[in-house]
């Protein structure tokens, strides 16, 4: 069937349509076996945070602490230079970091944008979702709450940081130099219960304008989960992303019956024609439909997935994206 019928099948026939045969064995992987754990992420450094979202289960975790367990992992290493502890500063030389976590049965969420001076954003987000009312907290607002709620604050910027940062300087005396980089880890994990959880932690761009906010802590485009449709996060030129709630968008193309792999599909294309920047954006996504089947999409070469499945987690080099339908897209 070609895609478009296929998405177009699904759309009319609704949930029901997720029963049909057809879509056993479309490309993006197969659903899980009764009961089996499914974890995706976003690039090489994604594989620790399987692994550790894995362990945090095994050790009778929730599914919710899995994912925070998982992240910690890239914000804790300071090697990894998008993330966390080691994420580029913006353009004052200050580590901004995002965080966002989301329960897709609860439909909780918490997050926290522009924080300083901690170097697990992600932290901070889940108590914003279990001890706050609200779900988003900003800057200095976001520093208060994480004091108020025992954080210790942390050096931020790390060394390798701070070098790049004086290079960056000595280029641009003024500050105001183009932002650039955007490794956003994000996680989607399945549990044994059908359970899906979503979590996102980044530094965002470096050398951002101070106060900066790309799609990663924000819910329906950073990251979305809905245990009836599936999960999705995305890593990229957040401003694109959020120009078409792609995370929403891809789970909602999964909900009408979509592969996870022909959902991104869609998200895509619809971010090379809403852009004017066309297809000369970075954005990519990973995705667990709620049968398990997962897929991975990006819109340029160089991405890759970190997938964990029947306990074994492998890092796979997700190719570019084609546009095999370059005058569609009337939806
Ligand atoms: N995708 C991360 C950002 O734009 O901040």
């Amino acid at each position: 069937m070609h895609r478009r019928d296929f998405l177009l099948r699904g759309a009319a026939a609704g949930a029901g349509f997720l029963a049909s045969t057809e879509l056993q064995g479309e490309p993006g992987g197969s659903p899980r076996n009764p009961g089996e754990i499914v974890i995706i992420s976003t690039w090489p450094f994604g594989k620790a945070a399987n692994e550790a979202a894995l362990q945090t289960l095994e050790d009778g975790g929730s599914a919710l602490d899995a994912v925070e367990k998982g992240v910690m992992t890239a914000e804790a290493d300071p090697s990894i230079q998008s993330v966390g502890f080691g994420g580029l500063p913006n353009r004052s030389g200050v580590v901004e970091l995002d965080a966002a976590i989301q329960d897709g049965r609860s439909f909780e969420s918490g997050a926290v944008c522009s924080l300083q001076g901690y170097r697990h954003p992600i932290q901070v987000a889940r108590a914003v979702l279990d001890h706050s009312p609200h779900l988003v907290l900003v800057g200095a607002g976001a520093r208060e709450f994480a004091t108020d709620q025992g954080f210790p604050t942390e050096e931020t910027l790390s060394d390798k940081a701070r070098e790049a940062y004086q290079n960056w300087r000595k280029k641009h005396p003024d500050g105001k130099g183009p932002a650039a980089g955007h490794d956003t880890l994000g996680l989607v994990l399945l549990n044994s219960d059908g359970h899906i959880c979503v979590a996102c932690t980044t530094s965002g761009l470096a050398w951002k304008h101070p106060g900066r906010v790309g799609d990663s802590p924000l819910l329906g485009h950073g990251l979305y989960a809905d245990d009836e449709a599936g999960g999705c996060v995305a890593t990229g030129d957040g401003e694109e992303i959020t120009r078409v709630c792609g995370s929403f968008l891809v789970v909602e193309w999964m909900r009408k019956g979509a592969t996870p792999e022909e959902a991104i599909e869609e998200t895509l294309n619809r971010i090379a024609r809403r852009s004017p920047r066309g297809r000369d954006v970075h954005a990519s996504f990973v995705a667990i439909r709620a049968d398990g089947m997962t897929g991975a999409g990006s819109m340029r070469k160089g991405f890759h997935q970190a997938l964990t499945r029947n306990g074994s987690t492998e890092v796979l080099s997700v190719p570019a994206y084609v546009d095999r339908n370059p005058h569609e897209d009337q939806r």
